[in-house]
Parts: structure tokens; C-alpha cells; sequence
């Protein structure tokens, strides 16, 4: 356990990659990486951090904003309840400073006075009680900026665990997931869980990876059972994967003037709501005319395919739907391609 321990931390020190988010000691900021990280590549995630922090520097900037300027900057991350969640639990945090504090009335609020002394909270409980923050995300934030001893568990260490002991039990199992998780735990370092936990992450995405692992650079490899069993590029094994579903949507780009007719998604649209998108060509009031062309849209296991013509529409436009100039509102990820079909 030691010698494991060792080799890996040794390895992550010279082979980690320079991270914004590593570049630094505030909770704040390690929070708000993270809950990027849930669902997007490090590679893409780096450039909204940088953006992100830069206009909302502390909590208490970020309990300030406006929900419509958090989105703005979360535009093209995608899965937006993250930035609702993230907003709402700075917004409770600035609450419940207030309310437990004598404050004088300048000091809080949208004042930003309090210069980043809010942090997220320091136990794994607490955090796992803000929205947007489970398991994985709690024992992340709470071993990276509060060095408590618990493993990180998702896809990727699962990964790395069934290769390390050669288990062929499905991941998909709650049961398999609880074992791993404990050994996960009996793995890490409890002197240096942070670190531990982000070597662990760092050797699933650069050399633990899914389908050829590069185990001639692994710091680990001779730990690895599956590797001694030439079996790593069978593990993990995933039984009941979600099959994927195929929708055909057709959807009409309506001019008039510099605008376009826009719907807006119902606030219990799930990710999206709020979000502006392109009506689709069931309305009773649209015409269709000719194809602009096709495109491919996935979210989640739900694969779209949209056909994007040109419409015309007859009569007023009623709430949801709007004439809205595109550069204006914020469109979901499908309409803005749909949108360049225009320019081609
Ligand atoms: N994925 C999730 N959290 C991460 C982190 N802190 N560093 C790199 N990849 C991650």
C-alpha cells in the first residue's frame, strides 16, 4: 500500500498537468472547478474557468450576479443546472453568513465587502448538502481544499480499480460500485488525500484510459493485475449500459427583420430552461420551406437528428414563442448550429 502510494504520488508530481485550478488553494475556486469538471473534459473546461473566475472572483461575486449573467458565462459548457446550482448555493451561503453574523447593512448583500472571506463549508456533509454537489464532488472539493481523507469515486477510478485487482464485476451494479469505493478508500493516502485523489484522476484520463491503456508508462503497472492477466483492455466491464434513443426532430428558422421566431423552454425544461430555441414545424401557424440542411445533436444518451428548414409564419407570435435577435438571448447548443446553417 505504501510502495502503491508512493509510486503514484511520486509520478503525479512530474507528470501533472498545469491546471488553473491546481495553481491554487482557495475552496472557492477549487468548488467551482470541480462542478465544471462533472461533465466536461479538462481541456475544454479550462478556458470558462479562467473566464468565470475572472468575473466572479469570490463567492460573494457570484451571490451578487444575476442568474442571466452566470448562464452567459456557463454558455457553451452546456448542462446548465450546474450554474443555477452553483449561483443558488453561493446565493445560501451569503444568506447564512447574514443571518448568523451581526452585520452591518453595508457590509453583505450585494456588497462585496466581505473580500472572498466566504468559502464553501469544510465537511463532507455540509458540502454534500449545497445543490449540484453529490458523492464524487463533495469527497473531491473536501480532500483537494480541505484535505479530508476520502476517495473520489467516478467512471474513471472505477476504471482503474477493476484493472488494479483484475475484477471483472459490471460497474454498473450498486453493489460492485460500494466495493471498489471501499477499496478506493483503503487505497488512498490519508496523509495526502487531495493529491492522492487527483494522481488517481490524473492516471485515468492520460494513461489508465478506456480502450488502449498505456500501461508501458504506468507508474503503477506492477501493481496492476489485469495487466499481469494481459486482460486490461476487457475492464471494466458495464453491463447495463443506457441504450441510446434516437429522435427526429424538424425545426423551422423564421425571419423577419434582423429577428428570428424563438421559443422559450418552460422553467421546468430541466438543463435547458430558460434557454431560446428553434420552434419546431408542428405549430399550427408555421409553413415549411426549403431544407437548410441537417445536423446531429447528442445530450446524454438521447441522440437528436434535427432537419432544419427555412418557415414562414402567418399571424401574431404568442408567448412561448418571441421574434428575438439571436446575438440577444441565450439559444441552446442545437439552435446555434442550426442557426449557422444560415451563413453557408
Ligand atoms: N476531474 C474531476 N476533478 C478533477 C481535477 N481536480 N483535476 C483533473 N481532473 C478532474
Amino acid at each position: 500500500m505504501v510502495s502503491f502510494r508512493r509510486a503514484l504520488l511520486n509520478w503525479y508530481a512530474d507528470a501533472k498537468r498545469d491546471l488553473p485550478w491546481r495553481r491554487t488553494r482557495d475552496p472557492y475556486a477549487i468548488w467551482v472547478s470541480e462542478i465544471m469538471l462533472q461533465q466536461t473534459r479538462v481541456a475544454a473546461a479550462v478556458p470558462f474557468y479562467e473566464r468565470f473566475m475572472a468575473r466572479f472572483p469570490t463567492v460573494e461575486a457570484l451571490a451578487a450576479a444575476p442568474e442571466a449573467h452566470v448562464l452567459a458565462h456557463w454558455a457553451g459548457l452546456g448542462y446548465y443546472s450546474r450554474a443555477r446550482n452553483l449561483h443558488q448555493a453561493a446565493k445560501s451561503l451569503l444568506q447564512s453568513h447574514c443571518a448568523e453574523s451581526p452585520c452591518v447593512e453595508s457590509y453583505c448583500g450585494a456588497s462585496f465587502s466581505l473580500r472572498g472571506a466566504l468559502a464553501p463549508p469544510d465537511t463532507l456533509t455540509t458540502l454534500r448538502a449545497l445543490p449540484g454537489i453529490g458523492d464524487y464532488t463533495a469527497a473531491a472539493i473536501g480532500s483537494i481544499a480541505f484535505g479530508l481523507p476520502v476517495a473520489a469515486v467516478d467512471g474513471n477510478l472505477l476504471r482503474v480499480i477493476a484493472r488494479l485487482d483484475n475484477d471483472p464485476s459490471d460497474i454498473g451494479h450498486p453493489q460492485t460500485r460500494a466495493r471498489f469505493t471501499g477499496r478506493a478508500q483503503d487505497l488512498l493516502d490519508p496523509k495526502h488525500p487531495g493529491e492522492f485523489n487527483q494522481a488517481m484522476m490524473e492516471l485515468g484520463a492520460t494513461i489508465c484510459v478506456p480502450k488502449t491503456p498505456r500501461c508501458g508508462e504506468c507508474p503503477v503497472a506492477k501493481y496492476c493485475q489485469a495487466r499481469a492477466a494481459g486482460r486490461e483492455s476487457e475492464l471494466p466491464v458495464k453491463g447495463r449500459m443506457q441504450a441510446k434513443v434516437d429522435i427526429e426532430v424538424t425545426v423551422l428558422v423564421v425571419q423577419k427583420g434582423g429577428k428570428v421566431l424563438l421559443r422559450q423552454r418552460a422553467d421546468d425544461a430541466g438543463q435547458m430552461a430558460g434557454f431560446w430555441e428553434l420552434p419546431d414545424s408542428s405549430l399550427s401557424n408555421a409553413v415549411i420551406g426549403r431544407e437548410l440542411g441537417e445536423l446531429r445533436h447528442a445530450i446524454t444518451h438521447h441522440h437528436y437528428r434535427y432537419r432544419v428548414h427555412l418557415g414562414h409564419w402567418s399571424g401574431r407570435a404568442f408567448r412561448p414563442l418571441a421574434w428575438k435577435k439571436p446575438e440577444e438571448v441565450l439559444l441552446t447548443t442545437a439552435a446555434k448550429k442550426a442557426l449557422r446553417l444560415l451563413q453557408v
